[in-house]
């Protein structure tokens, strides 16, 4: 099913690859750019050909600019609290599939653009992207959940300085202070793909648990720990397990199955 504001395809090694493509408008996630966004990640989560997911912008200039402003006019509250709530639902969701998701960030990140990059799993950027939470310079707060993933990301007072000047970061100093996994200088696709392949070669269930471990990690210390040795537990019951030792054990590369 095509959709309106973004491209999807998936490439004969199972990575899907999204395009936020409004480059006119940088990529501001309007409306209709949400809802595609919302029906991708349904599809990119139920079609098993897919073992990890990239998205990026199209054109060079941006990722996503944030929110479409434009369509801010005539709001009331009511009508924020709603739009929030959505668009944290549509990052949770993405944030919790079980596949890895790689934000190849192109160009600016800001806003709304800057918070979907902070749900993806991890982050490669092109040392032109730049990234920020520029909502105090329209009166605004982040409302797609930056206040809470970035602390989470690079610690509170890193996020603090963002979120309170409204200021952008390079690609660079994105790299420094932990927001970002890689910079590049070429292709940013190409690098995320890579990096998205290496996780869907490991063991996918070890790969979904260790997702579920890495989200308790923001639970108070012991909750966490009870929830690592759960999922722990719950790897050795799995063939893939078997087949890892195994295949340690008799020096070959191993051969998961997703088991
Ligand atoms: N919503 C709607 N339209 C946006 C947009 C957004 N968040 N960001 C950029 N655009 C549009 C511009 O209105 C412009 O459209 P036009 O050509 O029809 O006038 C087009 O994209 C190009 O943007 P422009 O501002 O001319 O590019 P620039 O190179 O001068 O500046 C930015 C680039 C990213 C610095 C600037 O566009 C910007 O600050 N955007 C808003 C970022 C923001 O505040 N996001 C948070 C929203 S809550």
């Amino acid at each position: 099913m095509p959709f309106a504001n973004l491209l999807y395809s998936v490439d004969d090694e199972g990575v899907a690859v999204v395009t936020l493509n409004r480059p006119e408008q940088l990529n501001a996630l309007n409306a209709q750019l949400v809802e595609d966004l919302e029906g991708v990640v349904e599809q990119a989560r139920a079609d098993a050909g897919v073992r990890a997911v990239v998205i990026t912008g199209a054109g060079e200039k941006a990722f996503a600019a944030g929110a479409d402003i434009a369509e801010f006019a005539g709001m009331d509250a009511r009508d924020a609290h709603r739009l929030s709530a959505r668009g944290q639902a549509l990052l949770s969701s993405l944030e919790a599939m079980s596949k890895p998701v790689v934000a190849a960030v192109n160009g600016f990140a800001l806003g709304g653009g800057c918070e979907l990059a902070l749900a993806c799993h991890l982050r490669v950027a092109h040392q032109r992207a730049q990234f920020g939470l520029p909502e105090v310079t329209l009166g605004l707060i982040p409302g797609y959940g930056g206040t809470q993933r970035l602390p989470r990301i690079v610690g509170r007072g890193v996020a603090a300085e963002m979120v309170l000047t409204g200021e952008r970061v390079t690609a660079q100093r994105a790299y420094e202070i932990g927001l970002v996994n890689r910079v590049v200088d070429d292709d940013v696709v190409g690098a995320a793909r890579a990096l998205a392949l290496t996780i869907a070669g490991r063991a996918p269930i070890a790969i979904e648990l260790a997702l579920g471990a890495l989200r308790a990690s923001e639970l108070p210390l012991d909750a966490g720990l009870a929830q690592e040795r759960a999922l722990f537990a719950q790897c050795f019951a799995t063939e893939d397990y078997a087949e890892g030792v195994s295949a340690f054990l008799s020096r070959r590369q191993p051969q998961f199955k997703g088991r």
